[in-house]
C-alpha cells in the first residue's frame, strides 16, 4: 500500500528529475522521448504526481498510461528492459531504501503491463488491418 511515511515529495522529485536527466543523456531511448514530449515541464510534473501517487498514496495522478504507450511507434521489449535499467539506478541513488524497493518493484510490474498491453494493441491493429 502507498503510504505518507514511505517517503518524501523531495525524495519523488529527486527520483523522478534524476531518473529523466539519464533518460535524456540516453542514447538509445534519449530522441524517443525528446522526439514525444515537447513540454518536459510538464510530462516531470505528470511523473511526479504519478510517483507521489503510487508510493505516498497522495491520488493526484489522473492519466492514462496505456493508450499513451500503446499510442508510440516501435517500442520493444529490450527497450523496456533500458528504461528500468535507468529506473533502477536513479532509484538506488536517493538513498532511502525502502522507497527504492518499492519503486522498482512498481516500475517493474507496470513496465510489464504497458508491454502486454502494447503487444495486445499491436496484435489488435494488425488484426483489423488484415480483415
Ligand atoms: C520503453 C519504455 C517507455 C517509453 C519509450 C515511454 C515513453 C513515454 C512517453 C513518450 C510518454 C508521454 C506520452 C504522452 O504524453 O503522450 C510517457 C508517459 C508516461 N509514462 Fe512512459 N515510457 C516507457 C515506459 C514506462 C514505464 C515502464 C512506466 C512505469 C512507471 C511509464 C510510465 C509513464 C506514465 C505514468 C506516463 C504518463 C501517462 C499520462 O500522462 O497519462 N512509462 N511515456
Amino acid at each position: 500500500m502507498p503510504t505518507p511515511d514511505l517517503c518524501t515529495e523531495e525524495e519523488v522529485q529527486q527520483l523522478v528529475h534524476g531518473f529523466y536527466d539519464a533518460v535524456r543523456r540516453d542514447e538509445v531511448l534519449g530522441p524517443i522521448f525528446d522526439s514525444h514530449i515537447h513540454e518536459w515541464d510538464r510530462h516531470l510534473a505528470t511523473m511526479v504526481d504519478f510517483w507521489s501517487s503510487a508510493l505516498r498514496g497522495t491520488g493526484r495522478f489522473r492519466g492514462a498510461p496505456m493508450p499513451k504507450h500503446a499510442a508510440l511507434p516501435g517500442l520493444h521489449a529490450a527497450l523496456f528492459q533500458r528504461w528500468l535499467a535507468l529506473f533502477d539506478e536513479a532509484a538506488s541513488a536517493i538513498g532511502n531504501r525502502a522507497m527504492a524497493e518499492r519503486a522498482k518493484d512498481l516500475a517493474a510490474r507496470v513496465a510489464e503491463s504497458l508491454w502486454y498491453g502494447y503487444q495486445m494493441n499491436q496484435a489488435a491493429r494488425a488484426g483489423a488491418g488484415a480483415a
